[in-house]
């Protein structure tokens, strides 16, 4: 039984995620912002807590990780404003990265995308540019932290559903259903091979795709 506390507890990845780290005895603390998606996030089996990780200060969020095994970040602002975009998936995904440190929370999983390399290659006029720009910046922070850290790169997420299969992909192509990340998530958080590595992934573009946790495995 691991405790593990989601930042981004009432977005898609994440409701479909809980449940699985419920039914094998993980305790989940689902962080959301809007109390009105509380009921829906406690069917999952998870604890929902209130907090706008926008705004919450360093203190707060050492308060919110306090007592955790692990950390998974699947929150986002979800693009649109850049101002925003920075505040959340760079600022406040730093914040929780340094309250884990902190608080002695080793273990963090984050939820980045596939094209998220230093020369990403993002017009810095594109409206994409803001988000490439902070998720790559945080899984730096991320990646030069002593924490026990596995940066996660789906490729373009869908609704299909799970397949139980993925495939490795370096060429910052593809997709891959949000019902695989949850199962690649869940399976991460278990899995020590996992731990320091940047693992981009989809369901498979004319490849083989393997069952997770081979493919996980390395
Ligand atoms: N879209 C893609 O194709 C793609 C591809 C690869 C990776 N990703 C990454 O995958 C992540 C998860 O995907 P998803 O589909 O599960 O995203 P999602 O449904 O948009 O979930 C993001 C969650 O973050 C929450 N959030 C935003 N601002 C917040 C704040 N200030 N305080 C607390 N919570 C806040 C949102 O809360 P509300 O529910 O209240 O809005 C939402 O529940 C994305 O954020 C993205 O970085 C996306």
């Amino acid at each position: 039984m691991s405790r593990i506390i989601v930042f981004g507890g009432h977005g898609r990845i994440a409701l479909l995620l809980a449940p699985l780290l419920v039914a094998r005895g993980d305790e989940v603390t689902a962080v959301i912002r809007n109390p009105a998606h509380a009921d829906e996030v406690a069917a999952t089996g998870a604890t929902p807590v209130v907090a706008d990780i926008e705004n919450a200060d360093a203190a707060a969020v050492a308060a919110l990780v306090s007592g955790h095994d692990a950390v998974v970040w699947s929150a986002g602002a979800g693009g649109g404003d850049a101002d925003r975009t920075y505040a959340v998936d760079r600022d406040a995904a730093i914040r929780t990265m340094d309250a884990a440190e902190g608080a002695g929370v080793r273990r963090y999983v984050m939820v980045s995308w596939i094209g998220s390399v230093a020369d990403h290659g993002v017009d810095p006029d594109s409206s994409f540019f803001a988000y490439a720009d902070a998720k790559w910046q945080a899984d730096e922070h991320l990646a030069g932290s002593a924490l026990e850290w596995t940066i996660l790169g789906p490729g373009t997420l869908t609704f299909d559903a799970p397949s139980g299969r993925i495939q490795l992909d370096e060429t910052g192509t593809g997709s891959v259903s949000r019902a695989d990340v949850a199962a690649v998530i869940a399976q991460t958080l278990v899995e020590t091979a996992t731990i320091g590595r940047t693992i981009r992934f989809g369901n498979g573009i004319g490849g083989s795709p393997e069952p997770i946790d081979a493919a996980l495995r390395g």
